[in-house]
């Protein structure tokens, strides 16, 4: 029997990781690294990718802008030629049009929430299906939101709403076609946390005592609480586990 902790090892993995120069996805990545993984990291401003290349010696930057999900195919080949076959990828990068009301989004901002974290979600996924079907194996998480299945007025996000629930719809449809060809999908839905997207909303008195007067455990997310749902999904751990959403949100969608 192989020791528990060999489980959530990512010893001699590649992953591709997006949305790592912030928040969640720079947190993610220096997870990644601790356990073992190469990882290609990506985002628009290449200062903060390699700082933290500097950081975590694992990781290689992978600078790029996925709102033109045009870019996508040579964001794949960039992080192949870096660290040869990808293993898993994370789909963590998001746009929000923070603060806006559903009648006010614009076409512009839009387009942009639907580019950066739906559409181009898909093509990095169908770039590395061909190889993944090659070798029977291949692993996506794809990082949604509670706001995929609750309405939260509070913070108005109506089309980025949209879009972590499509992507919890096509993490599904794909987890059902792909599962014959060894390829493993699931999402990890984070609840609130402190991070540049939030930081205009998340320090506002009223705001912070309706989180915390919604959350089960009595205390604010912060990104490590992160740590173990991702290695969990990236790794032998859920072996066995497809099409599934991994909340963690300290119970607020529990009641
Ligand atoms: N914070 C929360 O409370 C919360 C709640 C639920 C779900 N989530 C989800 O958790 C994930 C991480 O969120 P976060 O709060 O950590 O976000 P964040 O701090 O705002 O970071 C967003 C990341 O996405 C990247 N990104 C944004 N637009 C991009 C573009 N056009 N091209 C390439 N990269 C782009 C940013 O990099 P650059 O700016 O360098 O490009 C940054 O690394 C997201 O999927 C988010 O939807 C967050």
């Amino acid at each position: 029997m192989s020791r528990p902790a060999d489980l959530f090892s990512l010893e001699g993995r590649s992953v591709l990781l997006t949305g790592a120069t912030a928040g969640l996805g720079r947190r993610f990545a220096l997870t990644l690294a601790a356990a073992g993984a190469r990882v290609a990291v990506v985002g628009r401003r290449k200062d903060l990718l390699e700082e933290l290349c500097r950081e975590a010696p694992g990781c290689v930057p992978v600078p790029a802008d996925l709102a033109e999900p045009g870019n996508t195919a040579d964001v794949v080949a960039r992080a192949v030629s870096e660290l040869g076959e990808i293993d898993v990828l994370v789909n963590n990068a998001a746009y929000i049009a923070g603060g806006v009301r559903a009648e006010d989004e614009t076409p512009e901002q839009i387009t942009m929430t639907l580019n950066v974290n739906l559409v181009s979600p898909i093509r990095m996924t169908q770039e590395l299906f061909p190889a993944w079907k090659a070798r029977g194996a291949g692993v996506v998480v794809n990082v949604t939101s509670i706001v995929a299945r609750a309405g939260i007025a509070r913070f108005p996000q109506a089309t980025y709403a949209a879009s972590k629930g499509g992507l919890e719809s096509i993490s599904r449809e794909w987890a059902a076609q792909w599962a014959r060809h060894g390829i493993r999908i699931n999402c990890l839905v984070p609840g609130f946390f402190e991070s540049e997207m939030t930081s205009e909303v998340i320090h506002h008195e009223k705001v912070q005592s309706w989180i915390l007067g919604n959350t089960l455990i009595p205390r604010h997310g912060q990104v490590q609480d992160f740590d173990g749902a991702l290695l969990y999904l990236a790794g032998d751990a859920s072996a066995y586990v497809t099409g599934q959403t991994l909340v963690v949100d300290g119970g607020w969608t529990a009641h």
